[in-house]
């Protein structure tokens, strides 16, 4: 067998409708739509070379360094794949990886690192047995693996806005993977820009993991898996039909629930800082002044994505600049906006 090199690239994504709660392996309590982005990404090399050895056998460098816990989270994980991908105990691999956005920037890099990690072990698939030719196949179980890997990533696959999880009104929708939605988009949200406030900069103080997990036995669980089904098919309709003010409202209500979730469950967190409350009003009154379409959503943390068209970019840059950072309420912040998705990179 000859020794190879593949290499890609995969974006970050942000939820619009959240994934907050999961079942068996890795499957959603409910379907997510997010919107991927393009600017904040990981790039991955894969080397591989024939072992034989009939046992996993990695090397991996993050950012040119050694990083053990980084390296044992991947090597349980493709142990845990093996079912998808026999061939790789009989192979030698080593991973270098690196993302464009710095590690304390609190984004998770989870879904970008996963995606680009599931779409490089697909193409040494195809590289060695030609068995994902066929490109629907190839982005589909590239999909279905980077959930495994981190339920958020399988998102990461398609660019433009991506939908996860089982809803009745696209028969191609799964618990196993996500598809792209490809349906008519209003030119009002065709091109979204991002930014990214970074409010905070430490380490998460709940993984996903564990927040997940607080969703099992939360007392409103049944309602949050309900009400984000109808978040989704209210946000579809907004989309489709260019009601801005649906659209920004459900997008808060779902970051705010997912926070509600948080502060509600048996073991509570509050992972908003003071400076993410003071933001979500000064955006609030932004928004009712300058009459901008303008919303926030949240991950599981304190920043705080901006959700805005591009064609307001210079009012919504002078507003971070002039107000966020001058008050001190931001260190930084990304700007970033909605992208076509991963890259195949050349070696
Ligand atoms: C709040 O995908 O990071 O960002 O499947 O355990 O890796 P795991 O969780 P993860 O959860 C993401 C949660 C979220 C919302 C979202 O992206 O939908």
């Amino acid at each position: 067998m000859k020794p190879g090199v593949v290499c890609w690239q995969s974006p970050s994504n942000i939820a619009l409708i959240k994934y907050w709660g999961k079942y068996g392996n890795q499957l959603p309590q409910n379907p997510s739509l997010s919107l991927t982005l393009k600017n904040a990404l990981t790039k991955m090399k894969v080397s591989y070379s024939f072992s034989g050895s009939g046992k996993l056998q990695t090397e991996l460098l993050f950012e040119g360094k050694e990083s053990p816990l980084f390296h044992k989270k991947v090597n349980s994980f493709l142990t845990s794949i093996f079912t998808y991908f026999p061939f790789l105990n009989q192979l030698k691999i080593r991973i270098e990886t690196e993302n464009t956005f710095p590690h304390s920037a609190g984004i998770a890099s989870s879904a970008s690192s996963m995606s680009a990690l599931a779409l490089c072990l697909c193409s040494i698939e195809n590289d060695l047995f030609e068995s994902l030719k066929i490109k629907e196949d190839f982005y589909k179980k590239a999909s279905f693996i980077a959930r495994l890997g981190s339920g958020s990533a399988s998102r990461s696959v398609y660019g433009g806005m991506v939908l996860w999880g089982r809803h009745e009104g696209f028969s191609a929708s799964s618990n196993e993977f996500a598809i792209p939605f490809r349906e008519k988009i209003h030119p009002n949200f065709e091109f979204l820009n991002d930014a990214i406030l970074i409010v905070n900069e430490s380490v998460k103080k709940v993984s996903s993991s564990q927040g997940h997990a607080l969703m099992q036995d939360h007392p409103y669980a049944k309602s949050r898996f309900k009400q984000a089904k109808a978040s989704l098919t209210r946000i579809l309709g907004a989309i489709r039909s260019g009601n801005t003010m649906d659209f920004m409202e459900i997008v808060e209500n779902e970051a705010l629930s997912l926070h509600a979730m948080m502060m509600t469950s048996k073991m509570s967190f509050i992972l908003m800082d003071p400076d993410t409350i003071h933001i979500i009003d000064k955006i609030r009154f932004f928004r009712k002044e300058n009459k901008v379409d303008i919303c926030f959503t949240l991950d599981a943390g304190p920043n705080v994505h901006l959700i805005y068209p591009k064609k307001d970019r210079h009012q919504v840059k002078e507003f971070i600049e002039n107000d966020l950072i001058a008050s001190h309420q931001i260190k930084k912040w990304i700007d970033d906006c909605s992208g076509n998705g991963p890259i195949k990179l050349m070696v």
